[in-house]
C-alpha cells in the first residue's frame, strides 16, 4: 500500500493494537512508521525482509506495508528450536524451556492468521522461507530488513552482513535486542558488523530496536 502520515501510522497502530503474542513496544512502532514515512517520501524501492518471524507481530506491520510491486520476504524455522541450540540468552537451559512452550507457528498456522486481516492482493506477496538463516537461500534487494532469528553471536553476525550486502541506498536495517542484557551478544554482532562500514549509520534507538540506514 502506498500510504503515509496519519494514514500510515493509522494502520500500523491498528494492527498493532491487535495485541498478537510477541515482544513490540510503542516506541518500536513508531520508529517504523518513521522509516516507513520517509522511504515513501524518497521513493525508496525494494522487498522486505524479516529474519525470525515467531507468530507474526511486527511482520504483520510490514505486510501491511508492501506496494503492489514487492514481496515480503519472511525467514524463520517455522517449527521448535533444535534442541541444545545456542541461543545467545544468558539463560540458553531456561529460554530453551520456554521456547519448547511457545514455538513459532508453523507456515500453516501464520498464513492463516495473517489472513484474519490482510487483503487477498497483500497474502499474495508474502513468501516464507523456511530454513536456518544461516542458510538464507535468498538474493534481492530490500528496502526494509528486520534481524530477529536466533541471538547467538555467529547468527547475528551472519543476518547482519547479509543484510548490509542485500539493503538498498535509503533502506533500513533493523536490529532487534541490540541492547538487551539478557541477550548481549547481538550488540556485539552489531558492533562487530558495523566495523568499515561508513555506509551503514544509526538514525534511532529505542530500547529495543536500533536503526541503521544504508547511505551510499
Ligand atoms: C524473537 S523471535 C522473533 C519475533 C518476531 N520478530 C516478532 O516480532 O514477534 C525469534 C524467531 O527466530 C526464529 N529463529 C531462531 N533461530 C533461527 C535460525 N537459525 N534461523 C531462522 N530463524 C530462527 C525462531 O523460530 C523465532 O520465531
Amino acid at each position: 500500500m502506498d500510504l503515509s502520515g496519519k494514514a500510515l501510522a493509522d494502520r500500523i497502530n491498528a494492527l498493532f493494537q491487535l495485541n498478537w503474542e510477541g515482544w513490540l513496544n510503542q516506541a518500536s512502532v513508531d520508529n517504523l512508521i518513521r522509516v516507513l514515512d520517509q522511504q515513501q517520501k524518497e521513493n525508496i524501492v525494494g522487498d522486505i525482509l524479516e529474519i525470525g518471524v515467531f507468530r507474526g507481530k511486527f511482520a504483520v506491520l510490514l505486510a501491511a506495508a508492501l506496494r503492489p510491486t514487492e514481496d515480503l520476504y519472511l525467514v524463520d524455522l517455522f517449527a521448535p528450536l533444535p534442541p541444545g541450540q545456542d541461543t545467545g540468552s544468558i539463560n540458553n537451559e531456561r529460554d530453551l524451556r520456554h521456547w519448547a512452550q511457545h514455538p513459532a507457528y508453523s507456515e500453516d498456522q501464520l498464513l492463516s492468521k495473517f489472513k484474519t486481516v490482510l487483503d487477498s492482493s497483500t497474502m499474495e506477496h508474502i513468501r516464507l522461507v523456511k530454513c536456518d538463516s544461516i542458510a538464507m537461500p535468498l538474493t534481492g534487494s530490500f528496502r526494509v530488513i528486520h534481524v530477529d532469528g536466533n541471538h547467538a553471536f555467529k547468527t547475528v553476525l551472519h543476518d547482519l552482513l547479509f543484510s548490509f550486502a542485500h539493503v538498498v541506498v535509503g533502506g533500513t536495517v533493523i536490529v532487534d535486542d541490540w541492547c538487551h542484557t539478557g541477550w548481549p551478544q547481538v550488540g556485539l554482532a552489531l558492533e562487530a558488523a558495523m566495523q568499515s562500514r561508513s555506509d551503514m549509520v544509526v538514525t534511532a534507538t529505542d530500547t529495543a530496536k536500533c536503526y541503521l540506514r544504508r547511505v551510499e
